[in-house]
């Protein structure tokens, strides 16, 4: 496996960060949130995110015992770039599920012969049956951003994309598919921070790749990709659900809260659930490069 250990991330970081981020890092404090928009100034505290995330977690139970019990069917996709808390935020979410019937599914670069297929082929095949959760790391939304991005599908390709992917989802959705679709945006010194300890940390190097190395001097062509894409992509049957990630914990809380409300499972505690906080949690409108 080709792996950038080779201080590809701190180089980029003295060499090319704007200096704006450069500095957002340096000053920082560990609680410290580095996006100048962010409506916090500090991160959650983790003695509130203990509480609330242990009471979100029996409510998830209690969502799945509903979604087996009824035969549900769910699909949760999770965008966002390198680094934004996918990954994370669907690891807390399937904490005490029955992993079974609650799936990731994280696709690696196609294959020959996916490359073949309908684009939304293999996709499809990971799609719910009766009583199942399916978390999407990433999905077909890569021809939207990463794709187009790295110049791995052409224009027309991509364009096609966005000719089918709303008719698609709506299909899914009119066949009884609870579809959610949430896109963690992360501010740019922050995705660095991360990315800066993710290569320190022999523990966390694996979730690097060269596309994120790669990635760091595209910030701008993934914004305007994604700016594009949720655009092009949104509709009131489909819709998109932006969550500002430079804070994950209040990310996390925020993916589950979103979810549950979303639902009429019995025994729900709607007031221990808690409110969705809408700084952080809403349309597209709340996406900030
Ligand atoms: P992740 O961030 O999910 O750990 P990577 O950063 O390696 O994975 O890649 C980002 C996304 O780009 C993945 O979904 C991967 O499948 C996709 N990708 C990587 N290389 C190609 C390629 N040559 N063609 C199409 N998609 C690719
Ligand atoms: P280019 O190298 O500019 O010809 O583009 C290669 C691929 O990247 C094409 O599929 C374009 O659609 C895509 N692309 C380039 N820039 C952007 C952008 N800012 N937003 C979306 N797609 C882009
Ligand atoms: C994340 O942490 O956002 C992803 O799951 C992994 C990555 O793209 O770095």
């Amino acid at each position: 496996m080709d792996l950038p250990f080779d201080g590809a991330i701190s180089a980029f970081f003295e060499n090319d960060a704007p200096e704006d981020v450069r500095q957002a890092i340096r000053r920082s404090d560990k609680d410290d949130i580095l996006s100048p928009s962010y409506p916090h100034d500090e991160r959650l505290s983790r003695k509130t995110y203990e509480r609330d995330y242990d009471r979100l977690q029996i409510e998830m139970v209690k969502l799945q015992s509903w979604v087996r019990a009824q035969g549900q069917r769910v699909v949760l996709v999770f965008e966002g770039r390198d680094a934004a808390g996918k990954g994370g935020t669907i690891r807390r979410m399937r904490d005490n599920l029955n992993q079974r019937a609650a799936r990731v599914v994280a696709l690696s670069k196609p294959t020959e012969k996916e490359r073949g297929e309908w684009y939304f082929q293999r996709y499809i095949k990971h799609l719910p049956t009766e009583g199942e959760m399916v978390f999407y790391d990433r999905s077909w939304y890569n021809r939207g951003v990463v794709e187009p991005v790295f110049g791995f599908c052409t224009h027309e390709q991509r364009e096609h994309f966005f000719e089918q992917v709303t008719p698609f989802e709506q299909m899914l959705v009119e066949d009884g598919i609870h579809l959610f679709k949430f896109w963690l945006n992360v501010g740019r010194a922050e995705q660095l921070r991360r990315m800066l300890s993710r290569e320190s940390d022999p523990l966390k190097q694996w979730k690097l790749s060269k596309i994120d190395v790669m990635g760091l001097s595209k910030w701008g062509e993934y914004s305007a990709a994604i700016q594009d894409t949720l655009a092009r992509s949104h509709s009131p049957e489909t819709p998109w659900t932006v969550i500002r990630s430079d804070d994950k914990r209040r990310a996390r809380l925020a993916a589950m809260r979103y979810v549950l409300h979303a639902f009429d499972y019995p025994q729900k505690d709607t007031k221990t659930l808690g409110e969705i906080d809408p700084t952080i949690c809403g349309g597209p409108d709340l996406w900030d490069a």
